[in-house]
């Protein structure tokens, strides 16, 4: 499948904004309701983390499945699965410990819990209110023996978690909403968590271009500009290239404290999967 990335744009420019709106008239009304409710929410909660839990508390409100950018509940079940079937042929086994940050509402994690051992998922998340719709997924699919642990966190600084614990740590579509500052903090500490031979998978929304985001909730960042980071705290980083054949709208990067085993190299793409 073809990405749909479209890795040039800037979309704080005035003329882009200004053919979108032509383009999309339909979608002017909810996008000028959201930019009111985000600025309100800005002016109010001063940090990002704040300010974010506060986006997803409205979201999640409405629907827990389109807080985690899911329009609909087949959507939802397909980005599952893609995450997993991808992270499943790139090394992940199920007597690994996973930590999922930012889980939301286990739209992928119900099938790492599923797969993993008993006790060995951990899902993060800074919303309270999408860490409940996370209890209600669980015990929708029945999955209440796998003891996975759910923790309201605060930051990323791992502070409650001990070292050298994690093969694999996952962030899917979190730093896609996240300032460079936060995504600083997570690969700072990062390290301290996996363990040996371990890895850390997140995507992210790419640019070729200029750096921006749109109303604090979107982020887009050039690729460099995360692996020099993860470089600058000591760890190795590689852009995930079968991931972009996936056709998902963000690109993945790996990071690992040392060489990369030969398990966790990546295999060949199977097949395809929606967005
Ligand atoms: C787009 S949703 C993706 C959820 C999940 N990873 C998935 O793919 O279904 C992003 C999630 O990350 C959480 N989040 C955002 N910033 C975070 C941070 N700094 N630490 C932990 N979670 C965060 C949000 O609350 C939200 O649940």
């Amino acid at each position: 499948m073809a990405s749909r990335k479209n890795l040039v744009v800037d979309r704080t420019a005035l003329a882009h904004k200004a053919r979108y709106a032509l383009t999309h008239p339909h979608r002017i009304p909810a996008h000028l309701r959201r930019a009111g409710r985000d600025r309100w929410l800005a002016f109010k909660y001063r940090d990002h983390v704040s300010y974010y839990r506060a986006v997803m508390a409205s979201d999640t409100r409405r629907s827990p499945d389109a807080a985690v950018g899911s329009p609909t509940r087949e959507a939802w079940l397909q980005l599952g699965q893609l995450q997993f079937d991808y992270l499943r042929t790139h090394g992940l086994r199920p007597g690994h410990r996973m930590l999922d940050i930012g889980c939301g509402n286990l739209r992928a994690g119900w099938r790492f819990i599923d797969y993993l051992e008993p006790g060995n998922y951990y899902g993060t998340d800074i919303s309270p209110d999408v860490l409940i719709a996370a209890k209600r997924t669980l015990a929708e699919q029945g999955l209440q023996a796998k003891l996975p642990h759910l923790t309201l966190t605060q930051d990323l600084t791992f502070d409650f978690l001990p070292d050298a614990y994690f093969d694999v740590v996952h962030a899917h579509s979190v730093f896609s909403h996240s300032p460079l500052e936060v995504i600083e903090e997570c690969l700072a500490h990062v390290g301290r968590v996996l363990a040996p031979g371990g890895f850390f998978d997140f995507t992210f929304d790419r640019t070729l271009g200029t750096e921006h985001h749109v109303l604090r909730e979107d982020f887009y960042y050039r690729t460099e500009t995360l692996t020099s980071l993860a470089h600058r705290h000591g760890l190795r980083a590689r852009f995930m290239d079968d991931w972009e054949l996936t056709g998902h709208g963000q690109s993945k990067i790996r990071v690992s404290a040392e060489p990369l085993p030969a398990t966790t190299r990546p295999a060949a793409p199977e097949g395809t999967a929606a967005a």
